[in-house]
């Protein structure tokens, strides 16, 4: 049974995470590099479910003895495969998890020797409502360590699915980043703008696919009027390979959305917060 946890990054993903490990009773300690993010990540943590985070400066003091070890650090895989790397040394009988979103698991354990108990555990956000989690096997994971992971998540209330194939992305965000390409085509291409691209699917699509998956949905309507489809709109989608232009155009002004205050729309002072808590708000009421 895994018993204690530590968690390597406490920045958005990270410190929730560590708060849903220890609302159902690990033992959890919290660690980055900017020691001074510290107090506050815990004491988000431990505002989630209950349970006790306890901040750890050093990374050899805060994966000591631990059961699992999960990395949730900047999403760069020079700075994960080291961090990998010196966890193998420090917590040597750890399984150790990367929450990375897109990049192969196997990348990120491509420089240890006994990369078996490297897996993917990919949460989404925020890690404490969205029940979803993506258990991804590395090429040289060991499945029983991934149905070790998956026993703890379905334990913690979460809803763990096994991921066979390491590819970019896994499975939620080749989807979700599929969906992303066509919006930005169309938005480039003067089809709609970008408010009405986000209206349409908020109001359409968005509104089945919690209920009904792609793939359901396909059978449901008929597969021989999704062949027809298909043969009618695949020839027209985007299919580029490279980021959008209008993409490229928008980080090289600095217009990078919420942040900054305008992306592909306008963000006044505060809307980024009214964002996340009507977000929260709104996955909170499906899943009720
Ligand atoms: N933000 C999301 O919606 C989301 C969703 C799923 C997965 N992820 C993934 O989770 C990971 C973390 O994302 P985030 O949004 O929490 O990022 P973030 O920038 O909020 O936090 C990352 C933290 O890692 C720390 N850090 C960087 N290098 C470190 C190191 N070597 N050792 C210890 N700490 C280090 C940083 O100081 C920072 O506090 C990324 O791999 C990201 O792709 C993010």
């Amino acid at each position: 049974m895994l018993t204690s946890a530590a968690v390597v990054g406490a920045g958005l993903m990270g410190r929730r995470i560590a708060g849903v490990l220890a609302g159902g009773g690990l033992a959890v300690t919290l660690t980055d590099t900017r020691a001074e993010i510290l107090p506050a990540a815990c004491a988000e943590a431990e505002s989630i479910a209950g349970g006790t985070v306890l901040p750890a400066t050093r990374l050899a003091a805060a994966v000591e003895g631990a059961d699992l070890v999960i990395e949730a650090v900047v999403e760069d895989l020079a700075v994960k495969q080291d961090l990998f790397v010196r966890l193998t040394a420090l917590a040597p009988h750890a399984i150790l998890a990367t929450n990375t979103s897109v990049l192969p698991v196997s990348a990120i354990a491509s420089a240890v020797e006994d990369a078996s108990r490297i897996v993917g555990t990919h949460w989404w956000n925020p890690p404490d409502l969205i029940p979803g989690v993506e258990v991804v096997l590395g090429e040289r994971t060991d499945r029983a360590v991934a149905a070790r992971v998956i026993d703890l998540l379905s334990a913690l209330g979460k809803l763990p699915v096994l991921v066979e194939k390491d590819v970019p992305g896994f499975v939620g965000n080749r989807l979700q980043h599929a969906l992303w390409r066509e919006a930005i085509a169309l938005v480039a291409e003067g089809v709609a703008d970008a408010s009405t691209v986000d209206l349409v699917v908020r109001n359409t699509i968005g509104l089945r696919l919690a209920r009904m998956g792609p793939l359901e949905n396909a059978d449901y309507v008929g597969l021989d009027l999704t062949l027809a489809i298909h043969d009618a709109v695949l020839p027209g989608l985007n299919r580029d390979t490279e980021p959008s232009t209008l993409l490229r155009e928008h980080v090289a002004a600095g217009r990078l959305g919420a942040k900054s205050g305008s992306g592909f729309l306008d963000w006044p002072p505060g809307s980024r917060d009214s964002a996340a808590s009507g977000l929260a708000a709104h996955v909170r009421r499906q899943l009720a």
